[in-house]
């Protein structure tokens, strides 16, 4: 049903009927549905809420094979990842980040300012988050279209299976997961006998300690950074800049009020979900809502849903960057609560303050094409016209 193509651009009154209807019992009961705000927040938080989407007794899960990355472990084994690449986000960190994050923006600028339109997506939205994660990682600039590739692939293998499962975009996920590691590992041989100041050496300084981290889990967290770090944000900056053209009061309040723009980040991030859903599986009886779910019963949790939640939003389907900031769940909650919304959040916050101040008349030029894929969603093309690019 989620899957239709049909309802991409506007997903948002079937998710309405599926949070009316949740918990939804399917499988006889091996697959739950919620989009409740309240369901989520807890089970996000429940130590039976398993990340290892292998224990599913339902279908075999859309994340490629290989070794797996944090994001799909349990304690211990992902508390000692994580911690591993933790001290590369903390905020410090991503605050020292500003200045070139800002340089980045604002080449991308003048690389559009003179031809009176842009495509959101293509010319800002996907190169800044891509350029940043790669030179924090220190991956070579002259590789990003190459990983742009591969990352579309692997990010499209995220959505769930249980409905429609299609063997070509998984054997496509998997062919670019090969490539992935190949490459990485030249890099990280390149590392362990030249280490720099990157994250890269860092992970491969804790492989070299000893026990730490494997080669395997060492490719693993490196896709990980990559995949995690730019669909979804591209998502992000590219939603906001939609429906601050859609909603020209929320633009003009931005433009006066420039210290609304963790708001307006925000509110994007309520308004209009990046990551779309998620998954748990349960590792013991897991409730959800008023149902218990039983040893390796999957729970689908619609993120998009429980955002725009009555029970805790007001007027939940108007974009408001006034809105009281806090409560949504677009970064999740719980261990795996997501480990770069704080450079989602700056670079966001650093393109849309520049975007609203700097962008003289910006209106949409066409329909908005969306992406194909339904857990990462968002527009593959976003055409805005604009008459300047002030300085
Ligand atoms: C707007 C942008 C982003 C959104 C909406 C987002 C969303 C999420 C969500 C929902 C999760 C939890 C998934 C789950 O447990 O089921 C997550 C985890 C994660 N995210 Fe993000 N993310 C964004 C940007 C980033 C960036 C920029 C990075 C890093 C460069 C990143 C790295 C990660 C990592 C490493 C995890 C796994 C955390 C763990 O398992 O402990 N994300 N993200």
């Amino acid at each position: 049903m989620l899957a239709d193509p049909a309802l991409r651009a506007d997903p948002y009154p079937l998710l309405a009927q599926l949070r009316e209807a949740s918990p939804l019992s399917l499988m006889d009961g091996a697959l739950v549905v919620t989009g409740r705000h309240r369901d989520l927040a807890a089970i996000l938080r429940h130590q039976n809420a398993s990340s290892e989407r292998q224990r599913s007794m339902v279908a075999p899960s859309g994340v490629p094979t290989g070794a797996l990355s944090f994001l799909s472990l349990d304690p211990p084994d992902h508390t000692r990842l994580r911690r591993l690449v933790s001290s590369a986000f903390t905020p410090r960190v991503i605050a020292a980040l500003r200045p070139r994050v800002t340089e980045v923006v604002d080449a991308l600028f003048a690389r559009v300012a003179e031809q009176g339109r842009m495509d959101v997506v293509d010319d800002l939205a996907y190169p800044l988050p891509v350029q940043i994660i790669s030179e924090m990682l220190g991956v070579p600039r002259e590789d990003d279209e190459q990983f742009r590739v591969w990352s579309g692939l692997l990010a499209r293998a995220l959505d769930p299976q249980f409905a429609d499962p299609d063997p070509q975009r998984m054997a496509g996920a998997e062919t670019a997961r090969d490539e992935f590691d190949r490459y990485f590992s030249r890099l990280i041989a390149q590392r362990r006998a030249h280490p720099r100041e990157d994250l890269l050496s860092l992970l491969v300084h804790a492989e070299s300690e000893g026990d730490k981290l494997t080669e395997s889990e060492l490719l693993a967290t490196c896709v990980l950074l990559l995949v995690a770090g730019h669909e979804t944000t591209t998502n992000l900056i590219a939603n906001a800049v939609l429906a601050l053209l859609r909603n020209p009061d929320q633009l003009d309040a931005l433009r006066a009020r420039p210290e609304l723009v963790e708001g307006c980040t925000e509110e994007t991030l309520r308004y209009d979900a990046p990551v779309q859903l998620t998954t748990r599986v349960a590792r013991g009886p897991l409730p959800v809502g008023d149902l218990e779910l039983p040893e390796g019963g999957v729970v689908l949790m619609l993120i998009a849903a429980a955002n725009r939640d009555p029970d805790v939003f007001d007027d939940p389907d108007r974009f408001d960057i006034t809105r009281k900031p806090g409560g949504h769940l677009a970064f999740a909650a719980g261990i795996h609560f997501c480990l770069g919304a704080g450079l989602a959040r700056l670079e966001s916050a650093v393109v849309l303050d520049a975007f609203a101040r700097r962008i003289v008349a910006p209106r949409l030029l066409g329909p908005v094409e969306y992406k194909a894929n339904f857990t990462l969603r968002g527009p593959a093309r976003l055409d805005v016209g604009f008459d300047g690019v002030t300085t």
